[in-house]
């Protein structure tokens, strides 16, 4: 059997909570993404996806369990992994392109310079910011300055790109351009994304996949749902697909109904469900019940 890309494997943190009675945030979460995949993962706040993210990165290590990147454990921080936080995170004092400009050049410093502005500036065009390139962060709107973000993370070609709610501090109408340039740039690179949004739309519109992840503590994954419409996608189109509003509804009732730990406490394996698919064979019309969603598959455990 091939090794996926990206293997998470039993992962567990723990903290010390209050009064030193230790506090499992997630315990262990295995999944797996393939080279090319876009994931996206969903969950109440608190139930540890950004732990999660900074555990692939190699910012934060796990209390046990372990990642593994095209074969070789994750154990620090490293360029092959590209990182966009939700706060912009960028050197304000410098200009759009040397923001970018800096992690080129310490993706690839046998490069000349001119080379590395060429790169830069190709990637700031990429994601609508040509002519805007001289301009520090301060003079940057919030969209802006999260397409300087997307531009550098994604201009380093890295081989995992993490993306932690990127889009949550915008406004709608501004979300839904970047996120309409995301996907042409997917489409371009085929980049292998790790994706957390609070947006089921969003997850729906980007992902191949999106998985579920039950509330904290000892949260787990809890489902890992297929998105079986073709891609690319468009935002106006996808709503027309016959599947789209059984996948959108099951999202929205595992958020409010069924992402409560206990409901997984008896589970050992997390459950796979293609809601599109199981609509499309027409196999049943009444509504999803909670739990008896179309379990088609088990999440691999041994790889
Ligand atoms: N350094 C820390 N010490 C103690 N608890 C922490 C620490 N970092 C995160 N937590 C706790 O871990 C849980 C998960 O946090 P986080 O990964 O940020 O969740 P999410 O991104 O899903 O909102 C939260 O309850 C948070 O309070
Ligand atoms: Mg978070």
């Amino acid at each position: 059997m091939t090794a996926h890309f990206l293997q998470v494997q039993d992962l567990t943190k723990r903290f010390s909570g209050k009064n030193q009675t230790p506090l499992t945030v997630f315990d262990k979460v295995s999944f797996n993404i393939d080279k090319g995949e876009f994931v996206c993962i969903i969950g109440h706040s608190g139930c540890g996806k950004s732990t999660i993210m900074n555990t692939l990165s190699g910012l934060d290590s796990p209390t046990s369990g372990g990642v593994i990147m095209d074969g070789k454990e994750v154990s620090g921080p490293s360029l092959d992994r590209g990182i966009v936080f939700q706060n912009y995170s960028l050197l304000p004092w410098l200009s759009a392109l040397d923001n970018v400009r800096f992690g080129v050049k310490a993706r690839w410093p046998s490069w000349s310079k001119a080379q590395i502005k060429q790169h830069s500036l190709d990637y700031l065009e990429l994601v609508g910011l040509k002519g805007a390139e001289n301009r520090k962060p301060a003079q940057l709107s919030g969209g802006m300055r999260q397409r300087v973000s997307i531009a550098r993370a994604f201009a380093t070609q890295p081989k995992l790109l993490l993306l932690d709610e990127p889009f949550g501090a915008l406004d709608a109408l501004t979300r839904g351009v970047i996120q309409d340039e995301l996907v042409k740039i997917c489409v371009k690179t085929h980049q292998t994304v790790f994706m957390i949004t609070h947006d089921v739309d969003e997850a729906i519109l980007l992902s191949d996949r999106i998985l579920l992840m039950s509330n904290g503590p000892n949260a787990v994954i809890a489902e890992s749902v297929t998105v079986d419409i073709p891609k690319p996608r468009q935002r106006g189109d996808i709503i027309k697909n016959p599947g789209y509003y059984t996948l959108r509804n099951h999202l929205v009732d595992f958020l409010v109904n069924r992402s409560a730990s206990s409901h997984y406490k008896e589970q050992t394996r997390p459950l796979m469900s293609n809601p599109i698919k199981s609509q499309l064979s027409k196999e049943k019309s009444e509504p999803l019940a909670p739990r008896s969603c179309a379990v088609s598959e088990i999440l691999p455990t041994g790889t």
